[in-house]
């Protein structure tokens, strides 16, 4: 059995099947899933789902698309909304230098903030990280959550990989570790320590080969962890068995 660490069910792409989505993961033995918020709303759906499911946990956060919508008021809902015990991390928050659909300021402002709550509340981070490497690096030495955290569908090099290593986070794979082009990911994935990894969709983006033009689901967290084992050369048994610790330790799950 695996985890999937990130997915977002709450997406509208979901919403004529989810329930199915959902039964299909446990049926494949993906036995946990981890609903991530990405703004107010979505992190509240994420909540919801999780209290309607004891299989699934959720995070609250906002993601750097979202930065310039938020204010105190924000902040002040989610600490509350975080409050709730399935709540086991906060995010996805970070830098998106890629679209930039806010302005670079205000998303390093935002990011600074919700590291700082999330350090408040003792809860781990998620990290979003597209084209700003630099930038998050310098944020996150300076920021660095006692709880820790994880930088999700990692996409950096294996030069920055060992100063997150060092910092004390983990690195989530997801689809694009099975793109055949992808050598730089699969250059961390080989290299990451046994200790520090775990498995994501991102679904219902990111879709993982074979399926890739189609809708990701948790279920296909599968075929990243099957890619993870082939690269450290281990079995998939004991990648799987490597995966799930590493999740549990990351969120504080202790079942
Ligand atoms: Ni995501």
């Amino acid at each position: 059995m695996i985890w999937d660490t990130h997915a977002h069910l709450d997406d509208s792409q979901f919403n004529a099947d989810r329930e199915k989505v959902i039964e299909r993961a446990r049926q494949g033995e993906v036995t946990t899933i981890i609903n991530i918020g990405a703004s107010e709303s979505t992190s509240r759906q994420s909540v919801n789902l999780a209290q309607k499911y004891p299989f699934i946990y959720a995070t609250v956060g906002v993601h750097p698309h979202y930065a310039k919508d938020c204010s105190d008021e924000t902040w002040a809902r989610l600490s509350r909304l975080a409050q709730n015990p399935k709540v086991v991390a906060w995010g996805e928050i970070g830098l998106d230098y890629y679209r930039d659909l806010s302005p670079r300021d205000v998303q390093r402002k935002v990011f600074i903030r919700q590291l700082e709550l999330a350090d408040e509340m003792g809860l781990p981070v998620v990290i979003h990280d597209r084209d700003a490497h630099g930038d998050i690096l310098e944020i996150i030495k300076k920021h660095t959550p006692q709880a820790g955290g994880v930088f999700h569908s990692y996409s950096g090099s294996w030069e920055m990989a060992k100063e997150l290593l060092s910092l004390g986070f983990y690195l989530s794979f997801s689809g694009p570790l099975t793109f055949k082009n992808n050598r730089k990911t699969a250059e961390v994935a080989a290299n990451v320590p046994e200790d520090r990894f775990v498995v994501e969709t991102d679904c219902p983006y990111l879709t993982p080969e074979p399926y890739r033009g189609k809708r990701n689901e948790p279920l296909y967290a599968w075929q990243v962890l099957n890619k993870i084992a082939e690269l450290k050369g281990l079995s998939p048994e004991e990648t799987a068995s490597l995966a799930v610790e590493n999740s549990k330790r990351l969120f504080g799950i202790t079942k």
